[in-house]
């Protein structure tokens, strides 16, 4: 099952992906991959250390792909190159718990429209793999755009998950994604409404949503607990009785049931 979680920034992606990452891996082997420029899908999993992006692996970069990254135009280099090794080796496993690994992608600095350069090469192959390839379950936190996603990855997405928050931006970025995601082939779409405070709120969002012909499968609370985890660095599965975890829980349960069928 792979899922990928998108939203404007700021709506709580990574909250959404970190925990329903922990809370699929009591079940099932995990793949998170932080694929957000905004690198933090770590500390929602409460790894504190820091971690080296594989896009700022230089020496792996030039390895796989014959050639230095960031390179001069025009310079080759494979363009297929070997990384069905790399999720292992390079994945950090959360907790010491083997069901668990997280794997930072980290970003390329684009040279304009559909950059071709190694380690761009490298990340698409990357995702590639462990879209494809992986029978475990992966959790892909991303950006709004979805242009990591060649057309064949992007077919292999079980479901694309978008985070609404009460606000027109949040849902204008939402009409945004639906469409990329319709272009480029993936074929299940649902939202998930984060942050609201009450019940106007979240009214305001389905009704918005409704009119988008956006489902929702779920709806988090706005939650001190979500942001007491984040000053103490604590994934939020450490707060198992919050209001937010526990709709995270029924989330969890109806995307299963999506995949399903
Ligand atoms: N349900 C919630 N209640 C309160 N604060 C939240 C909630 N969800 C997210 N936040 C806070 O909002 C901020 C952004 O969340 P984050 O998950 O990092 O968003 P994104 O990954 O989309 O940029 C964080 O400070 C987080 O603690
Ligand atoms: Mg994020």
């Amino acid at each position: 099952m792979k899922i990928a979680i998108t939203g404007k920034g700021g709506v709580g992606k990574t909250t959404l992906s970190g925990t329903l990452a922990c809370i699929l891996s009591q079940g099932y082997k995990v793949f998170a991959i932080d694929a957000d420029p905004d690198m933090n899908l770590a500390s929602s999993l409460g790894i504190t250390e820091p971690i080296t992006p594989i896009s700022k692996m230089k020496d792996l970069i030039k390895e796989r792909t014959g050639a230095e990254p960031g390179s001069s135009f025009g310079e080759v280099f494979k363009i297929n190159p070997k990384i069905s090794d790399l999720p292992k080796s390079l994945s950090i496993n959360y907790d010491d718990k083997d069901n668990l690994k997280l794997l930072v992608m980290g970003t390329v600095d684009k040279g304009g429209d559909g950059c071709v350069c190694p380690a761009s090469v490298l990340l698409k192959a990357l995702m590639r793999n462990l879209i494809l390839k992986k029978d475990e379950i992966v959790i892909l936190d991303m950006e709004a755009g979805v242009e990591h996603l060649g057309r064949k990855t992007a077919e292999a997405v079980d479901l694309m998950i978008i985070v609404v928050e009460p606000g027109l931006k949040s849902l204008e970025t939402a009409e945004r994604i639906k469409r990329l995601a319709a272009d480029i082939g993936i074929p299940k779409i649902a939202c998930v409404i984060n942050k609201a405070s009450n019940e106007t709120e979240e009214k305001f969002v389905i009704e918005k949503l409704k009119e988008m012909d956006l489902e929702v499968i779920g709806s988090i609370p706005r939650d001190e607990n979500v942001i007491l985890a984040d000053m103490e660095g604590k994934p939020l599965i450490e707060y198992p009785d919050s209001a937010a975890f526990k709709s995270i829980e029924k989330i969890a349960e109806s995307i299963l049931n999506k995949v399903k069928d």
